[in-house]
């Protein structure tokens, strides 16, 4: 039998409750010191660090041993807590008061010399963090991350279960549901050109358990979509998914909320309140530009179309005359931090949302600078700066266009100027839900409507008749949850008869056969006693990212895929054998 030196005690558990105890620590070498006697070796596990001491009056074969070992080495070691010498005590370590003195050392096994530290905080590209993604992840900003987001799924099923969920598994090997991005796709070798999809979210299944009684269901559950990732999107990520039958939005609110509330009093002490306040979705808009806003801060949009009707301003005259609208933001106390430079900036940003320009007034020293002000009557002036409370100091900035345009162009100008003006305080903790969503969402490049949530969620009472003839007019019982101007969940209640479900699909262009074709199942489940029922679902990588104020969602997922959506550490995708292509029965192009 080999030898191996049994574990008794964690590196981050020993203090100077343990001195004379004879312990053994397992662990990695996290740095050596050679002191001509004495050796000294910090060795970590996820725990901590503890000093350990070889001095070969003690052990002189373990000392010996000693001498080779290297960073990044495994090893147990054997011996006596002792306190440490006066002086020599480390209050910034948790078994800083003492160290341990060694009679037995055995290496587990031996270490490379890797391409950087993990433990370190050094400058290393994201490359070659995720390709050596090991090592990475011994550092303790992943680590905790790492402890917070298992935290947090601990706290939901307590809670959860506490309200009579249980927990059920939904396939992964499916058929397509439609959330809005492209599915990634399986060949299925027993049915040759057949695929399954990978579930976008267990969307259909956890309606079509309602039906079957579940009453109350939830699942922490991978998802997958394939879409343009940013650095609060991944291509595989996870929901905590939930569905209740009769249940009503306040309701789901309550319990959300509750939910909430645990997680940040359990996971980081913190204690919010609650219930959140509630805007709905042309609040949303009308005051923020943004369905996801951020209400840590104020510079809300006003509306000047009123004022500036009859203006000879060609540009927001012609933007009237087309239905187009005009809002402006004042950005108070700006005139210092907004020079030219930064308006152009902002000008900029506005532009990558398809604004043509950005007009702006700064009121500085009594007077009015602003390249705009030589086209507007005084009177027509004085009621844009008083329907923005404009004072001396003031920067106020326009923007003119389509109204989904002016909206996008001051949602971004807002965020950037609270940012630029240090107007966001990181320790206020948000919430807030947005609701009454409208249905559907006009694509202009395709020529018809899509969902906004998704093809299940139910119309709001009476609107599908209400606006049979403006199908942009009705509005749903959908919902977000938002947290710091970012979506951390969604939902909705659905459409639980068949009729009104087969209405929803004919409005999205989808004609019976193809309805029959792709949801027929659902069609069918509907007609054999779907109970009224809702749900949502949270984002799991956003909320760890939220909480652990992680600057990237990658920060919170042990194995994440880059912006390319692939995995550098097992340089997943890759090509695959022509041997299992033929078994799928798949052409594939090889020129
Ligand atoms: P939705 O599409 O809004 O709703 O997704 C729910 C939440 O999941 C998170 N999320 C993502 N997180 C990381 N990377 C992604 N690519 C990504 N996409 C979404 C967001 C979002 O709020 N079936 C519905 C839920 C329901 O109606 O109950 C759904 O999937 O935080
Ligand atoms: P112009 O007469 O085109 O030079 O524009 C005068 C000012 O109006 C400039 O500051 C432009 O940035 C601004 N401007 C132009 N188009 C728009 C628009 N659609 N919305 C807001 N400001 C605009």
């Amino acid at each position: 039998m080999t030898r191996q030196l049994s574990r008794t005690h964690t590196c981050g558990e020993l203090s100077d409750k343990n001195i004379d105890e004879s312990v053994t620590l397992c662990g990695w070498v996290h740095t050596r010191r050679d002191h001509g006697g004495l050796i000294f070796i910090d060795l970590w596990d996820k725990e901590g660090l503890t000093q350990v001491v070889l001095n070969p009056q003690i052990d002189s074969l373990a000392h010996q041993h000693a001498q080779s070992l290297r960073g990044n080495y495994v090893m147990a070691v054997h011996g006596k807590v002792r306190s440490r010498p006066e002086g020599m005590v480390n209050s910034k370590l948790k078994t800083g008061a003492i160290e341990v003195y060694i009679d037995d050392l055995e290496i587990l096994n031996r270490s490379k010399t890797p391409p950087f530290s993990g433990w370190e905080d050094q400058d290393v590209s994201e490359v070659l963090r995720l390709k050596n993604r090991y090592l990475d992840l011994r550092s303790d900003l992943l680590q905790t991350n790492l402890k917070v987001r298992y935290q947090i799924t601990r706290v939901v099923r307590q809670v959860l279960d506490k309200h009579g969920f249980i927990e059920v598994e939904t396939p992964m090997l499916t058929k397509s549901t439609p959330e809005g991005a492209r599915d990634y796709l399986v060949p299925s070798r027993l049915n040759p050109q057949k695929f399954f999809a990978l579930p976008q979210s267990p969307q259909l299944f956890k309606q079509i358990l309602m039906v079957a009684g579940m009453d109350r269901y939830f699942q922490i559950v991978k998802c997958f979509r394939d879409e343009d990732l940013r650095n609060d999107r991944q291509p595989e990520f996870t929901q905590i998914d939930m569905e209740m039958s009769f249940v009503t939005e306040e309701q789901l609110f309550r319990l959300a909320e509750e939910m909430m509330q645990t997680v940040y009093q359990e996971v980081l002490g913190i204690s919010i309140e609650t219930p959140f306040p509630i805007l709905t979705y042309k609040e949303a808009i009308d005051r923020f530009g943004s369905d996801k806003p951020d209400l840590r801060f104020g510079l809300e949009l006003v509306d000047l179309g009123d004022i500036i009707q009859g203006t000879s301003f060609k540009v927001f005259a012609d933007v009237l005359k087309k239905g187009g609208q005009i809002r402006a933001i004042n950005i108070k106390n700006s005139t210092e931090i907004l020079s030219r430079k930064a308006l152009d900036d902002l000008t900029e940003l506005a532009k990558t949302y398809g604004a043509k320009g950005m007009a702006w007034i700064k009121m500085q020293k009594g007077e009015l600078q602003s390249p705009i002000i030589k086209f507007f009557e005084k009177d027509m002036l004085d009621g844009m700066i008083a329907a923005l409370k404009g004072e001396d100091g003031d920067t106020i900035v326009f923007i003119a266009d389509k109204p989904k345009v002016v909206a996008d162009a001051l949602a971004h100008i807002r965020l950037a100027a609270a940012k630029l003006l240090g107007l966001i305080d990181e320790k206020k903790i948000n919430l807030a839900w947005v609701t009454e969503f409208p249905l559907l969402d006009y694509n202009e490049d395709e020529k018809r409507f899509t969902a906004m949530h998704h093809p299940f969620t139910a119309p709001n009472e009476g609107h599908l008749e209400q606006f049979a003839d403006a199908p942009e007019k009705i509005s749903s019982r959908a919902y977000d949850l938002v947290l710091n101007g970012n979506e951390i969940a969604g939902g909705s209640i659905r459409i639980h008869q068949k009729e009104v479900q087969e209405k929803m699909f004919k409005l999205l262009g989808i004609g019976q056969e193809e309805a029959e074709l792709k949801f027929g199942f659902l069609l069918d489940a509907l007609q054999f006693g779907a109970p009224p029922h809702g749900g949502i679902a949270f984002g799991l990588d956003r909320l760890a990212m939220l909480l652990t104020g992680a600057d990237s969602i990658r920060d919170v997922i042990a194995f994440p895929k880059t912006q390319k959506a692939t995995c550098l550490m097992t340089q997943a995708p890759s090509e695959i054998d022509l041997k299992q292509l033929k078994e799928l029965k798949l052409k594939y192009d090889l020129s």
